[in-house]
């Protein structure tokens, strides 16, 4: 006790504490050695060394906080602390707004009974042209716009594959969403990219039981939900290899709220997604009579979409990575 007195730092009070209560110290080998201590005594004197111990080591406790908390006073005293100072922050990191909205997109549609299943982006040309109805020497076929990978492989243009990947192994009735990435061989630009995502949708159930009106339903609900109540939506006749009828859909600019401006191409109107009734080619293709069995298809720009939900005003800003554009979502 005397000596822990006179201790002025740390390091001497662990000293002595090493020196009475360490292995080999004092009153451990008097703990020890117990055993001499004649039968009748022992109790008492037990008693009195664990005692001695307990002492020793409250002693201990009360002086070592004593002088942390000196320490603490002083260093403080030295350099004070401003308590009002901004901690240090560290950067969060979240989902990429593309992946955001995709996300989005498929809880509607799963919302709506639709069942999500991805398929390839690496396609032969079967899954992405042959049994979607493409004539042999249709243009998309061409080296401009398709990424061609040998062997037969190339790069899928569109999620219209997913089609016929879910319906040659399943059965009607189909009612089904296929995101995924899709490329195409154009420059990036405000409104293009070599590499976009699209989502695929659709159902197939028994001959005349889905029509174009329920089509039609289907992506007015779904752009409702997406876009708001109010939002404007028209649709258009088109054309596709692997619908027929087949239309269009657009939203109003909301950029330039239908004036014309460089988004849609002094349009007024921003086309998100192609749609229509499959083909009957299509439903023979993956072993399906036509007679039998019948459906929608469409396939949407997910890009597209989160454009004008965001206000984005420029695609490319989607890839660029640039943490100025991304932390804004
Ligand atoms: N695959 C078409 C495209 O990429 C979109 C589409 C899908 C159209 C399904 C009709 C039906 O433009």
């Amino acid at each position: 006790m005397a000596e822990l007195a006179q201790s002025a730092s740390l390091e001497q009070i662990e000293n002595v504490r090493v020196k009475v209560l360490g292995r080999g110290g004092e009153l451990t080998e008097l703990l020890r050695s117990m055993r001499e201590v004649p039968a009748q005594e022992r109790p008492a004197i037990g008693q009195l060394a664990n005692q001695v111990k307990r002492d020793i080591e409250e002693r201990i406790e009360v002086l070592k906080n004593e002088l942390r908390r000196r320490a603490l006073g002083e260093s403080l005293a030295r350099a004070p602390l401003d308590v009002t100072l901004p901690g240090v922050q560290f950067p969060r990191g979240h989902i990429h707004p593309l992946t955001q909205i995709t996300e989005r997109l498929l809880d509607i549609w799963a919302a709506m009974g639709f069942e999500v299943i991805p398929t390839p982006d690496i396609e032969d040309d079967f899954h992405n042209f042959g049994a979607l109805n493409f004539p042999s020497d249709h243009p998309a076929r061409d080296m401009q716009d398709t990424f061609f990978l040998g062997d037969g492989l190339l790069l899928r243009t569109h999620t219209s594959n997913g089609q016929i990947r879910v319906m040659e192994r399943r059965q009607p009735p189909l009612a089904v969403v296929c995101p995924g990435a899709c490329y195409r061989r154009d420059e990036l630009s405000v409104r293009y990219s070599p590499m976009f995502s699209q989502i695929e949708g659709f159902a197939v159930d028994e001959f005349g039981k889905i029509t174009m009106a329920h089509l039609k339903g289907a992506l007015t609900e779904f752009l409702r939900a997406f876009f708001g109540p109010t939002s404007q939506v028209r649709f258009r006749a088109s054309f596709f290899p692997f619908t027929e009828p087949s239309a269009e859909a657009d939203v109003r600019c909301i950029f330039c709220a239908g004036t014309g401006c460089r988004v849609c191409k002094h349009s007024g109107w921003i086309e998100i997604l192609g749609a229509g009734m499959i083909h009957p080619n299509v439903l023979r293709a993956v072993g399906y009579d036509p007679q039998r069995y019948s459906g929608f298809a469409f396939g949407m720009g997910v890009e597209r979409l989160a454009l004008i939900k965001l206000g984005v005003d420029d695609m490319r800003l989607f890839f660029e990575n640039d943490l100025r554009f991304l932390t804004q979502f």
